[in-house]
């Protein structure tokens, strides 16, 4: 997984690492919706292991088919493969034998570069910007599965009208107190959580910052792999929404936690912060802390903000 530079048709099938190269983690794809599964294709166990049955029964895979690719695949339909485009359904790819790339647009509208080997599965939201390119080696092989009724139709950029496109783009800039804005911020790259703190109490005066910690969520559902964090969420977005009105130089910040960087590990960035660790490793996520700006701009320790007591109160 990688970033990627700008492409041109005509060396598209060439790597395009940054020097120095800037990976990309799995956050940045959670936070893009993009989801990624490994089967174990060593002597085909996945066809008798229950992983790929389990998957395909989680996300509605119905059927697929098996698409190979090689030096035969005529360019203008390469050309069609990697012309930016978006689907009505999600684009779902077993990688079987061979090697590729899928681009995505992240959240600033670059591209980002996934190389993707055998076993990897690789499932792009239903209205995401993308494309597709053989690499060098010229040769991949790869299960397509569908959901029931996937139209399966590619949609050239632009189609901002476009139902999944808009659907997508809410996923996107929602958070729990509605449509991001400078008030109303995401991050997902938990090494960026105290420089982020920072800037956004760096001009706040007598006010409060809000700041969310919960799991990564679904594109297909909204629903996070954090099931108290999908039973919270819509109180903690009133709870704070009210902190928001009342105050207009308050502020809230939604942090993105994604599962596998997050479940088990001691090592988590957001575990390491001083002040934030001891809240997760005691109560996990979702957990809501609230720091105080005084009038000299001093900022105070955060505290965890009750805001289930508080909504029972009501
Ligand atoms: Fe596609």
């Amino acid at each position: 997984m990688m970033d990627a530079e700008p492409l041109t048709v005509d060396n598209q099938k060439e790597l395009h690492r940054r020097s120095p190269n800037t990976p990309v983690g799995f956050h940045t794809l959670a936070a893009l919706g993009v989801k990624h599964y490994i089967m174990n294709i060593e002597n085909d166990a996945w066809k008798t292991d229950g992983t790929f049955e389990a998957l395909c029964k989680a996300r509605g895979y119905i059927t697929n088919d098996e698409v190979n690719l090689d030096r035969t695949f005529p360019p203008e339909k390469q050309a069609i493969f990697f012309a930016e485009h978006l689907h009505d359904d999600e684009e779902v790819r077993f990688v079987l034998d061979g090697t590729g790339y899928f681009d995505v647009r992240d959240r600033n509208d670059e591209w980002v570069r996934m190389l993707v080997t055998p076993g990897d599965v690789i499932v792009l939201p239903a209205g995401i910007y993308h494309r597709f390119t053989l690499d060098t080696a010229m040769k991949i092989k790869v299960l397509r599965l569908f959901q029931q009724d996937a139209k399966w139709v590619a949609i050239n950029r632009p189609r901002e009208d476009n139902s999944a496109r808009q659907k997508y783009l809410t996923f996107l800039s929602k958070t729990a107190v509605g449509p991001q804005s400078e008030r109303n911020g995401v991050l997902f790259d938990p090494t960026k959580y105290d420089t982020m703190v920072e800037a956004q109490t760096e001009a706040m005066k007598s006010a409060a910052l809000f700041v969310l910690f919960t799991g990564t969520k679904d594109a297909l559902n909204n629903e996070s792999w954090c099931p108290d964090c999908t039973a919270d969420y819509g109180k903690i977005g009133t709870e704070v929404g009210k902190q928001l009105d009342a105050n207009a130089s308050s502020r809230y910040l939604e942090v993105l936690v994604h599962r596998e960087s997050y479940k088990g590990n001691a090592a988590y960035p957001l575990r390491l912060q001083p002040q934030i660790g001891p809240f997760l490793n005691k109560s996990g996520i979702p957990t809501l802390v609230r720091y105080d700006v005084d009038k000299d701009g001093t900022r105070s320790a955060p505290v965890v903000h009750p805001y289930l007591e508080a909504d029972s109160k009501l």
